[in-house]
């Protein structure tokens, strides 16, 4: 299939991120998202055929429990062929490149990339070789867009509009990805973006209109509409200036009794995995304000409009 036809069929080519994408775009994915979930999801035969003779891979060069089967699984619920490839066990471990083992990939026919790497901008810079759409999967520090779609879609599922909702992020805003992809969705959405961290971990080069920033977590709780609270990454606990694991719950953890000053409405997520105990309660991951599992099931069906909108296929 000729790569221009495709790139014309598609509503788009490639989901790199969420960084300059517009209130329309994010509306068509998040109704269409809506769709897969009533129409197939939900179902107890979960099947379509809009993807039927579509094939695709999963590239993994980092782990993934979430990513990589809710993928798995929209596009198996679509009717396509669905591979997944690890970066441990392939040719890479042999001195293969990241983009050779792309290219081969290509050259089997199949239809998309799906690619997590843990450095930033590889899915772009392989975008450049492909003739194929390429999803990116998380990258490094960079972006993970289909994260931030499906926190877009809780939310906007739970309270069916972003306009003026207020989302405070929690965490190592610095070297997060699904905080970048979550602030662009976001703003895009006409929400107001609080980010909130301890002083090292803020990004001070990002500035955008309703963008905010503080060290303060206590100072912002009241107003918020959704907490989304981001994983301590146990790999960065040797930076300068870092806090204890104790002073960080203590700080900036979603307790209990924080739990408790949040607006009776409020929404709290979190992308996973967690650390419990550390940036969030069990009791807290357990209440009826969490959706962090309406988060894990509507990622199946965003996913599903991400592949079907990329891939070209019917919208039965
Ligand atoms: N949220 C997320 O990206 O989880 P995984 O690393 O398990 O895919």
């Amino acid at each position: 299939m000729p790569s221009a036809w495709r790139k014309k069929e598609s509503a788009i080519n490639n989901l790199l991120g969420l960084e300059g994408v517009d209130r329309l775009f994010l509306e068509s994915l998040l109704e269409e998202a809506a769709g897969m979930k009533r129409d197939i999801v939900g179902k107890s035969r979960k099947k379509s055929t809009a993807l039927k003779g579509r094939a695709f891979v999963n590239l993994f060069f980092e782990p993934s429990t979430r990513t990589r089967t809710s993928f798995e699984l929209a596009g198996k619920y679509l009717g396509a062929d669905v591979v997944n490839v690890q970066g441990k066990g392939s040719s890479v471990e042999k001195g293969e490149t990241v983009y050779d083992t792309a290219l081969n990939i290509q050259a089997m026919q199949v239809d998309g990339l799906v690619v997590r790497h843990p450095a930033s901008g590889v899915p772009a810079q392989l975008q450049a070789y492909l003739d194929i759409p390429v999803i990116n999967g998380g990258d490094g520090f960079h972006e993970h867009p289909t994260q931030g779609l499906l926190d877009l879609f809780t939310v906007w599922e739970a309270r069916q509009s972003l306009r003026d909702c207020h989302l405070v992020i929690v965490g190592d805003i610095l070297h997060s990805r699904v905080a970048r992809s979550d602030l662009w969705g976001f703003l895009a959405m006409g929400a107001h973006v609080t980010l909130v961290a301890p002083a090292i971990w803020l990004p001070t080069e990002i500035r955008e209109t309703g963008l905010e920033m503080t060290s303060n977590l206590d100072n912002v709780l009241a107003a918020a509409d959704v907490v989304q609270v981001l994983r301590i990454q146990k790999e960065r606990r040797s930076m300068r200036g870092m806090p204890s694991v104790e002073e960080y719950r203590a700080r900036w953890g979603i307790t209990e009794e924080r739990a408790q000053r949040l607006k009776q409405d409020a929404l709290i997520l979190h992308p996973g995995p967690q650390n419990r105990g550390v940036e969030i309660d069990s009791a807290v991951m357990a209440q009826k304000a969490s959706k962090i599992w309406d988060q894990v099931e509507n990622g199946v069906a965003v996913r599903m409009a991400v592949l079907r909108q990329l891939m070209g296929g019917s919208h039965e």
